[in-house]
């Protein structure tokens, strides 16, 4: 059998069980591989390069996602399908953008679809309400609040190329703290 084989049946087990330690541990290894695809994606859709430095913009970030340490696993889950998710939702978004390049943006979306659907079936609903109404308590509302910024950012720009080429460069190095946060899957 090779490693894709042992992969999926994996996965399959982990759909039918509720034995969560072995998804978390599945999944880290998927979220690594999805955030690589993801990021592999998002520069293929601005090659050229261009010179936005007047648009930049300081979306400020809630600063506990930056210090994940405190996180525990679940946490970790539910801010992370947040991510994704409402990375997705900027993205749908794009397919308006002239500069880009629409298959690459539906692969992107396939991608973030994907992945979430994983998360949510092998970790997030085994998680149960209380957990996810006390995540969503905190920090997650301030992560919505600073997509919500993103979203007001384009708006305000009139979806210009130089205010899509910014927020392109912030989601893709919000995968690196996907990836941080999915280090707590480990343990
Ligand atoms: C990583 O993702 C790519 C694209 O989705 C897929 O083809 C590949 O099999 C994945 N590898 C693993 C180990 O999941
Ligand atoms: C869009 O991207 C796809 C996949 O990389 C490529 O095959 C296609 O030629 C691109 N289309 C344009 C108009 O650049
Ligand atoms: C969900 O929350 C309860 C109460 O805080 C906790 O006892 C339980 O371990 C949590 N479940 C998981 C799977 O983390
Ligand atoms: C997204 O990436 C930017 C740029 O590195 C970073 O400042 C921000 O904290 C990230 N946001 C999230 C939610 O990870």
């Amino acid at each position: 059998m090779n490693n894709r084989c042992i992969l999926q049946l994996a996965v399959l087990l982990c759909f039918s069980t509720t034995a969560l330690s072995l998804c978390y541990n599945l999944l880290r290894l998927q979220q690594f591989n999805s955030s690589v695809e993801c990021q592999k994606l998002l520069e293929q859709l601005n090659e050229r390069p261009a010179d936005c430095l007047s648009d930049r913009m300081d979306f400020k970030i809630p600063k506990e996602i930056k210090h994940p340490q405190q996180f525990q696993k679940a946490q970790a889950a539910f801010v992370i399908y947040e991510m994704l998710k409402d990375i997705f939702h900027v993205f749908k978004k794009g397919y308006y953008n002239p500069d880009w390049n629409n298959t690459i943006v539906a692969d992107l979306l396939r991608e973030l679809d994907h992945q979430m659907d994983l998360l949510n079936t092998m970790v997030v609903e085994k998680l149960g309400e209380e957990n996810k109404s006390k995540a969503y308590s905190g920090t997650i509302l301030r992560l919505k609040s600073y997509y919500v910024r993103i979203w007001m950012y384009l708006e305000a720009k009139e979806y210009s190329s130089c205010a899509w080429r910014v927020v392109r460069d912030e989601l893709y190095w919000n995968f690196s703290f996907i990836n941080r946060l999915t280090d707590k899957f480990q343990n």
